[in-house]
């Protein structure tokens, strides 16, 4: 673990033991500390995750048809987020109509969040790990009070907003907070690492639950696998927090 890894963790005041430190630490988990991205390439385009862990019955409140739906939405994403990448990469700025322009960086921003979120809500959706542990257990329990506490606002903040429901580790304040998001490029929070996200737009449950969407907010609790979540945390704390992040 590198000492700055060491000093964030310490500032939390959580863990108290070396052998807790280096359980927790995202490198000790054997992944990937540069974010996902291999000897430092960058990926030359989007990929589309698959998801069919999911089907079959793999999660108690959520149908086949309901699922592979919202899975060909987030394809979409990806395939738009790959164009526009290119439209905008292509563009002469010498070029004084940016009309079009203009239009590819507003959906960039909307379809690069759309597929982003997509992965991260299918990705903590699964049949095991129903137990909250270790630090995410503790974080939570320091910044909330309780789990059920957490669900509440995650909940709640799904049934009032349109688009987003997520817990993030706060950068800023090293803290866990809840946010809403109204569309995938509205209301997005800056130096904060998503760990749970909620999806909150209509087409996530209208085919299983139609307008009871307070259903699908229960449905979705219930399906959550917390294993994923305590690993966003862990990569959130593998990176520098706090008064430097705004530097
Ligand atoms: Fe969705």
């Amino acid at each position: 673990m590198k000492d700055l890894d060491r000093r964030n963790f310490l500032k939390l005041g959580l863990l108290s033991t070396a052998a807790a430190l280096s359980t927790n630490s995202a490198n000790a988990s054997g992944k990937d500390s540069s974010g996902g991205i291999e000897n430092g390439k960058p990926l030359q385009k989007y990929l589309a995750k698959k998801y069919t862990n999911l089907l079959g019955g793999a999660l108690k409140g959520f149908s086949d048809k309901q699922l592979t739906a919202h899975f060909a939405l987030y394809e979409g994403y990806i395939t738009k987020i790959n164009d526009l990448e290119a439209r905008i990469k292509s563009f002469d700025t010498n070029n004084p109509d940016t009309i079009n322009y203009r239009g590819w960086h507003l959906d960039q921003t909307s379809m690069l969040n759309g597929a982003v979120l997509h992965e991260l809500y299918f990705g903590n959706l699964g049949a095991s790990n129903k137990e909250l542990k270790g630090t995410l257990k503790k974080m939570i329990n320091r910044d909330f009070g309780s789990l059920e506490s957490l669900i509440g606002h995650l909940k709640t903040v799904g049934k009032i907003f349109h688009g987003w429901s997520l817990a993030a580790l706060n950068y800023r304040t090293g803290k866990i907070n809840v946010y809403g998001l109204e569309r995938h490029n509205l209301n997005v929070p800056t130096m904060v690492h998503p760990i749970l996200v909620l999806d909150a737009y209509e087409h996530a449950y209208m085919i299983d639950y139609g307008t009871d969407k307070k259903k699908y907010l229960d449905a979705f609790i219930a399906d959550v696998d917390w294993k994923p979540v305590e690993e966003r945390l862990e990569q959130a704390l593998s990176i520098p927090f706090g008064e430097a992040v705004t530097v």
